[in-house]
C-alpha cells in the first residue's frame, strides 16, 4: 500500500478494481466535500438503495457519538457512511453496531495492526484512537428502516494537535507509511459483506459476539463508565447480546450500561 499520493481526491475506480462485493458498495456517491457523509445519508436515505456507500474528501461538520465533533484532515482520511436497509426487527439493530467494530477491527488486523475495540465501537492502535463508528437508525412501525453506518478511520494524517495528540492516531503514524485509502475502504466492505449475514442468525451473532469480545480493549480491565448523569467505576465483566457493557462495582454490584464513555483506570 505504498506509492499513495497525498493530497488527491478518492478515486472510486481504484475502489471497485479491489472491491468483490456483490452489494455493499457496489453503489457509491462522491463527493469532493460534505458537511457530514451521515447526515447526507439519512437525508437522502428514501433514495439510496441498500448498501449504498457515501464518501467525501472534506468533511466540514463530522461529527461522533455523544454529538462530538469529529476532526478530519481533508484528503487524508476516510469518512464514509454505509447504508443497509435490513428490515429487521428494533431490538436487534445493535447488532449493526457489533458488526461494523468487528469488522473494522477485523480488516486492520488483516493488514498487521494491533487493532482492538474499545465499547462501544472506537478502533485502538497502541492505546490511541485511529477510528470511530457513528450509527444512526431510522426506525418506522417495527421494522428498522434504515441503517447509517458512519465510519471515519485516521489513515494518512502525520499529526494530531493539542489535546487529540494523547489521543488519537493514524495508520501512518503507527507504521510510518501512507495507505491506499481506495484499497482500504474496499478491504472494509468487503469484511462488512462477508461478515452481514452474521446480524441474520442466532449462531452467526453468537460468533460475531464471539470475535468482539476477543478483541475487546477493555474487557478484564478496571474504567469508570461516564454516563450522561453518572458515573459508576468497576472491572468490565463482560457485553450482552445487545452490545451493552457489564461493568462488577468494588461492592460487587453488576450494572449494565447501553451508552456511555469508558475511561481505563488499570
Ligand atoms: C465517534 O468516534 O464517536 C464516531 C466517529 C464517526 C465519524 C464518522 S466520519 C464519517 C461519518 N460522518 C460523520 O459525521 N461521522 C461519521
Amino acid at each position: 500500500m505504498s506509492n499513495y499520493q497525498a493530497n488527491e481526491k478518492i478515486n472510486l475506480q481504484l475502489i471497485q478494481n479491489s472491491l468483490s462485493t456483490r452489494y455493499i458498495g457496489q453503489t457509491i456517491y462522491y463527493r469532493e466535500q460534505l458537511e457530514s457523509t451521515n447526515t447526507f445519508a439519512k437525508q437522502e436515505a428514501n433514495n439510496l438503495t441498500d448498501g449504498c456507500v457515501v464518501l467525501c474528501d472534506i468533511q466540514s461538520a463530522g461529527h461522533g457519538r455523544m454529538n462530538r465533533y469529529w476532526y478530519s484532515a481533508p484528503y487524508k482520511n476516510i469518512n464514509m457512511s454505509v447504508i443497509i436497509k435490513p428490515n429487521i426487527q428494533p431490538q436487534l439493530a445493535p447488532r449493526f453496531t457489533i458488526l461494523s467494530a468487528v469488522s473494522l477491527c477485523e480488516m486492520l488486523k488483516d493488514l498487521g495492526f494491533d487493532a482492538q475495540i474499545k465499547w462501544p465501537n472506537d478502533i485502538i492502535v497502541n492505546k490511541r484512537k485511529v477510528a470511530g463508528i457513528l450509527l444512526d437508525c431510522t426506525i418506522e412501525g417495527n421494522i428498522v428502516k434504515y441503517v447509517v453506518a458512519g465510519i471515519g478511520i485516521n489513515v494518512n494524517t502525520a499529526i494530531f494537535e493539542g489535546e487529540l495528540s494523547s489521543k488519537a492516531t493514524s495508520l501512518y503514524i503507527e507504521c510510518g507509511v501512507e495507505h491506499s485509502r481506495e484499497q482500504l475502504i474496499a478491504a472494509i466492505l468487503n469484511t462488512l459483506e462477508r461478515n452481514i449475514g452474521s446480524v441474520y442468525s442466532s449462531a452467526g451473532y453468537e460468533s460475531l459476539m464471539q470475535r468482539y469480545k476477543d478483541m475487546s480493549y477493555v474487557l478484564g480491565k478496571t474504567v469508570t463508565v461516564l454516563g450522561i448523569s453518572s458515573q459508576t467505576e468497576g472491572e468490565v465483566i463482560g457485553f450482552d447480546e445487545m452490545g451493552q457493557i457489564i461493568i462488577i462495582t468494588k461492592l460487587g454490584n453488576i450494572v449494565t450500561f447501553n451508552s456511555g464513555e469508558i475511561s481505563i483506570k488499570y
